[in-house]
């Protein structure tokens, strides 16, 4: 296809092999995944379709130019090459997202403020006036990556990072990032086939995009915008289109999903979201402690949840992680529960032994994700060796 592009999509460590696959499944072409990062071609319909739809993404960036950075000078001439007038007049605004791994650059704001310079002296020399700089609510957001001596230079689609889905207003103490969550569950290999529960739900993300997976609803559907709304080739009636065709593709769900959370603070917050996200119709949320609690539904239940790691909630850890073991092994009979948690010494009192071990990072916190497969009938949890997933 001659209009197609490159595209960077960028994602959290651990999930790059099932960002690709999202995106083979979305029709991208020459998908290749790297490190934090997939790169994909496809066309302006496809860069609108991957924003809509992607789980696992956190941007989208389009690359513009690469050239080739030594000094200042180097850098300020590079930038200089490409022609911004393609991308932005004098009376709008622009943002610099710099990201250096270089000897010779060690200050991103420095790349930036030197960037900035060269694309405004470019629009004072041919025009007599300038684009200003808007942090915060730019028309365009261009981004800046050096990598030794080599420069790239990328328009970003998205704008606010894709996790802001548009349907979270109110948090607890400990919310999960959205694509996170998103992540763990397509990790977990969430389809909608059974019943969910997420046992310790908090402001209810889990749940929210659990239900999403479940129906195949677009992860940014609720999103207010998209930083190429503000593009020059903006297509309005391109981006309906393919918001009515992913709307199209969304598919009935005959299971429960479900949410419990021992604080009402937590529990009230979580229906907010849920009702925000318009998918109240699938969710129900009951305040509960999961340590009272047993499976309630017939067949295989799907559970992923994020319980607390210790350091943000102050809880006696070594009891709690026994106690998620034991009400598990007790009460969950026919269930394969996963969680994520940084706190890898509570793991220990879990009692029992993880099948499959995967690991991930929660903000800067490193973290396990974690699954324990409990057998139906017995109380007994499936004793396999455990994939070593995690470079330890
Ligand atoms: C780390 S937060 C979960 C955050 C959630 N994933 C979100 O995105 O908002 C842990 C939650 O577990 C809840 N919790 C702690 N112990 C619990 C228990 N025994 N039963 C049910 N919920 C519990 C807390 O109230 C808290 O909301």
């Amino acid at each position: 296809m001659e209009n197609n592009f490159t595209m960077i999509a960028k994602t959290f460590f651990g999930f790059e092999e099932i960002l690709a696959r999202e995106l083979q499944m979305l029709g991208a072409q020459e998908v290749t995944a790297g490190v934090r990062m997939v790169s994909f071609k496809g066309d302006k319909g496809f860069m609108y379709k991957a924003n809509l739809s992607l789980r696992t993404a956190l941007k989208i960036l389009k690359p513009i130019y690469f050239f080739r950075v030594t000094n200042e000078e180097s850098l300020y001439k590079g930038i200089s090459g490409i022609n911004w007038s393609k991308y932005l007049n004098a009376n709008q605004t622009f943002v610099i997202d710099s990201t250096v791994h270089s000897e010779r650059f060690n200050h991103t704001e420095f790349v930036s403020q030197k960037c900035k310079d060269a694309i405004v002296d470019q629009f004072r020399e041919r025009t007599g006036s300038r684009p200003s700089v808007e942090k915060t609510h730019p028309d365009l957001r261009i981004n800046i990556h050096i990598d030794k001596d080599q420069c790239s230079v990328a328009l970003d689609t998205s704008g606010a990072s894709l996790h802001h889905r548009g349907y979270r207003t109110a948090t607890n103490i400990a919310p999960i990032n959205e694509v996170l969550a998103a992540g763990m569950l397509l990790l977990s290999g969430w389809d909608g086939k059974s019943d969910f529960l997420d046992p310790m739900c908090g402001s209810g993300t889990i749940l929210a995009e659990a239900a999403m997976i479940a129906c195949n609803i677009p992860a940014n559907i609720n999103r207010k915008e998209f930083a190429f709304e503000k593009w020059n080739d903006w297509d309005n009636d391109l981006f309906d289109m393919i918001v009515e065709s992913g709307l199209k593709k969304v598919r009935e769900f005959h299971y429960t999903i479900k949410g419990y959370d021992k604080a009402p603070s937590a529990v009230e917050k979580a229906k907010g979201n849920i009702k925000n996200a318009n998918l109240d119709e699938y969710i129900k949320i009951e305040e509960r402690n999961f340590f009272d609690s047993e499976k309630e539904t017939q067949g295989t239940l799907h559970m992923v949840f994020n319980p607390p790691y210790g350091e943000r909630l102050d809880i006696q850890m070594e009891r709690f992680y026994r106690e998620m073991g034991d009400t598990l092994k007790q009460s969950y009979p026919g269930t394969n529960a996963w969680f994520i948690t940084a706190n890898l010494e509570a793991l220990k009192f879990v009692g029992l032994k993880p099948s499959r071990k995967i690991k991930l990072f929660n903000g800067s916190l490193e973290a396990r994700l974690v699954k324990y497969e409990m057998y139906e009938g017995s109380k007994r949890t499936k004793f396999n060796n455990i994939q070593e997933e995690s470079d330890e």
